[in-house]
């Protein structure tokens, strides 16, 4: 028998480590001792949470804890297998029913995370010869679920209606039959810059040219709909029935974990069918269905549970978003986002050490807020990440945005 003695399989391990070390590029996981709410132990200290998707502040509320408990007294643990084989339970089936009611659309399907739930349902809506449009700065799991797909892709800058246009002419240029599939996919609210996809224009430009239209809401549940009803970027534009496929995520304000695709009963029955990653993986452990429904529970005006939550997280966005511009941090990206009724305030430090020092003295003074940096966002606009949560009181975003001021000051970022 041949050795080959001179290789070494698991030797870049080490080596890769290192270099991501060297290059400042390490995540260092911090480690909550207290469940995840506005006010946190981290490490020993006690911090004020400012940098969780927790926006409505669900995963500790009460009724979340009590449906999940419940639910695990009724139904277990786990449940044993995938979906389409014996893992359907009814608390399943209602999750979906509840969802879909909530979001004003005929049917849902739940999947393990929002990730997996794009990387599932992206491959299942084109072919080989087909077009994807995709916008520039979709999240990561909208990337992997193209990559999967054999289709032809183009990306156009993002949310640029004029780019998204020629795409599509080229696209029916390339097919004047009509026969291929055309997708247009963006995110709902962009992750990193807390900015909304003009979704109105979007739909306008699909139905002309003939396109599917997939949205990714992850950071628009929970947060946007009309009547300040949580509903999404969907309702809040008030598309329902004319966005083809809409993805949504429990992981983020809803306070659980979890993804969804939701849109018309022929999607689900076809994806039920189809997606590999619903019908090759574990179903979700009955807790987790269970604070789903909570969640669902207290965000449904009129019902028993409901709780104010996102009138109150709104008033909250508006007032730091417009405190932090007008303290100083003015650069052009927060300013921008400090015009959309998201969740998600980039607060502009400049070159990565600045973003990193801001956060560590923030830590210092007691504000968990981490840094987002070169190369996850463009050099110089590293900045501290900002997630707003129903559960800050108007006396916390004072003391954290005095905090903000002294240290923008301190590091000379104005
Ligand atoms: C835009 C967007 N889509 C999808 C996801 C994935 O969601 P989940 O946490 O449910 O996997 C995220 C999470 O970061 C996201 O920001």
């Amino acid at each position: 028998m041949w050795f080959y003695m001179a290789r070494h399989p698991t030797k870049f391990l080490k080596e890769e480590y290192q270099k991501i070390q060297a290059e400042g590029r390490e995540w260092v996981h911090r480690t909550l001792e207290t469940p995840s709410t506005s006010r946190v132990t981290v490490e020993g200290k006690e911090l004020l949470m400012m940098c969780s998707n927790n926006y409505l502040n669900l995963s500790n509320n009460p009724h979340l804890r009590k449906r999940a408990i419940e639910a695990v007294e009724k139904y277990g643990a786990g449940s044993g297998s995938v979906r389409a084989i014996a893992g359907n339970m009814w608390i399943h089936e209602e999750w979906e029913r509840k969802h879909a009611e909530f979001k004003e659309q005929e049917a849902a399907q739940v999947y393990m995370s929002g990730f997996i739930a794009n990387e599932g349902a992206i491959p299942q809506m084109v072919r080989k010869g087909d077009f994807i449009i995709s916008d520039a700065l979709n999240h990561g799991s909208i990337i992997d679920g193209v990559r999967l797909t054999k289709t032809e892709r183009s990306i156009y800058a993002h949310t640029d209606m004029g780019e998204l246009e020629q795409r599509l002419i080229e696209a029916n240029n390339k097919d004047p039959n009509g026969e291929k599939r055309i997708l247009i996919i963006t995110d709902g609210v962009f992750s990193m810059d807390g900015d909304m996809a003009p979704l109105d224009e979007i739909e306008k430009l699909g139905t002309e040219y003939g396109a599917m239209m997939f949205v990714d809401d992850a950071h628009g549940d929970g947060v946007l709909g009309s009547n300040k009803s949580g509903k999404g970027i969907v309702d809040h534009f008030g598309l329902q029935g004319k966005f083809h496929v809409e993805m949504n995520t429990y992981s983020k304000a809803m306070g659980v974990v979890g993804g969804a695709i939701t849109g018309s009963q022929d999607l689900v029955n076809y994806l039920r069918n189809t997606a590999r990653s619903y019908l090759l993986s574990g179903s979700q452990p009955p807790a987790i269905a269970g604070a789903a429904i909570g969640a669902l529970e207290v965000l449904t005006p009129g019902g028993e549970f409901y709780e104010p939550l996102v009138p109150k997280l709104l008033d909250n966005c508006e007032y730091f978003k417009k405190e932090i511009v007008n303290i100083g941090f003015n650069h052009e990206i927060t300013a921008a986002s400090a015009k959309a009724p998201t969740a998600i305030v980039p607060v502009i430090c400049g070159e990565n050490e600045t973003a990193t020092a801001m956060s560590n003295r923030l830590m210092d003074e007691g504000i968990f807020a981490l840094p987002i940096m070169f190369p996850m966002v463009p050099r110089g606009t590293s900045r501290i990440r900002v997630m707003m949560s129903a559960g800050l009181e108007r006396e916390d975003l004072e003391f954290s945005l005095g905090k903000f001021e002294d240290i923008g000051r301190e590091l000379k970022i104005f």
